[in-house]
């Protein structure tokens, strides 16, 4: 478990060339990606990277037209215009730019929590079971089904909104509403009582788990990104419960075709049991995120993460292992 991080593939920042940061955008989550690229941005000008910042797709399709930036490190969060949908991933491969963390495929599948539920159980990866709702599905039916308590969720958002926990047959209603104001398809699952934990994944290494104790009942969007209660202990277990947790949460990441950077988020019950939730393709970096604490853990300062994820948009072979 005492992993090592390869040497750096570049030591000289002139080449990664110019560099755009890419945040904000108009997802729900365009806050919380304005916080995540101004740490991006200032950690890569420390390092001498001539990187600068860039506000959503249609700045950038003009910036790329206009051949000003080499590369592209995406760190919008979210679905259309967030750019962690594989929309941006397709718009950057078909300019011939490179761009960070994952391709097409893996970007699309990661962004929808039904499809990556379905890869996992094909693969036999362990998943909360669950019932996909299409319009007018029959909610009731489908909670006693998986029988309560559930948890309803819009199939492409992040940040944990429009997600409700459901004890109650009289709270499904509510639940399901809510969730159906984001756009795209709505799922209920299992709701698994226990730890929560995230396992951060860069290049080939799974990063030490965290596990994540809010101050309030779940890790909701208050205590994402707001609260200054909520616990991370890291690593979040031992021995060889933290290497499975690991083990588990790389597979489901390449599972679902992603590469270069992300973080799987995994319940696990009181029979320590692990349950794959989902994979983020472009993870927070804010003061309270938790790919840099995990990335800490290892030895690995913010400066050298954003340097290291930088290097995922390199092609195959490009750059020296000095
Ligand atoms: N099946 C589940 N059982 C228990 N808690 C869950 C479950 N699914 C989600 N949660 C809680 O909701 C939070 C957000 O869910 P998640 O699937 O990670 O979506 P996102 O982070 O994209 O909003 C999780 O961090 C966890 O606290
Ligand atoms: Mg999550």
């Amino acid at each position: 478990m005492n992993q090592v991080f390869p040497a750096p593939r570049l030591t000289d920042p002139a080449g990664f060339g110019r560099v755009a940061v890419l945040m904000g955008g108009t997802s729900a989550e365009r806050e919380v990606s304005l916080a995540s690229g101004g740490n991006v941005l200032e950690a890569l000008r420390a390092r001498g990277v001539d990187a600068h910042a860039v506000d959503g797709i249609p700045a950038l399709v003009s910036a790329l037209v206009e051949k000003r930036f080499d590369r592209v490190f995406n760190i919008l969060h979210g679905n259309k215009g967030g750019g962690e949908d594989g929309v941006l991933q397709g718009l950057c491969e078909a300019l011939g730019v490179p761009v960070t963390g994952s391709g097409v495929l893996g970007s699309a599948l990661a962004m929808d929590k039904i499809r990556s539920k379905q890869v996992w159980l094909a693969l036999g990866l362990p998943t909360p079971r669950y019932v996909r709702l299409a319009k007018g599905a029959a909610v009731h039916d489908a909670a006693r089904e998986l029988g309560l308590p559930v948890i309803v969720k819009p199939a492409c958002e992040g940040s944990s909104v429009g997600i409700t926990r459901v004890f109650d047959e009289s709270g499904l209603d509510d639940a399901v509403a809510l969730a159906a104001r984001y756009p795209g398809e709505l799922l209920m699952e299992q709701l698994v009582t226990g730890g929560e934990y995230t396992v951060g994944v860069l290049g080939e290494i799974a990063l030490p788990s965290i596990r994540i104790v809010p101050a309030g009942e779940y890790y909701d969007y208050h205590a994402k990104y707001q609260a200054d209660d909520t616990q991370y202990l890291c690593p979040g277990l031992r021995g060889d419960d933290e290497l499975a947790m690991r083990e588990l949460a790389l597979a489901a990441f390449r599972a679902v075709g992603c590469r270069g950077w992300g973080r799987v988020d995994v319940m696990r019950d009181a029979d320590g049991n692990n349950w794959l939730l989902e994979v983020n393709t472009a993870p927070g970096m804010t003061s309270h995120s938790l790919v840099p604490k995990a990335a800490r853990e290892m030895g690995l300062p913010f400066e050298d993460l954003c340097w290291r994820v930088l290097e995922t948009s390199l092609a195959d072979g490009e750059g020296s292992h000095a």
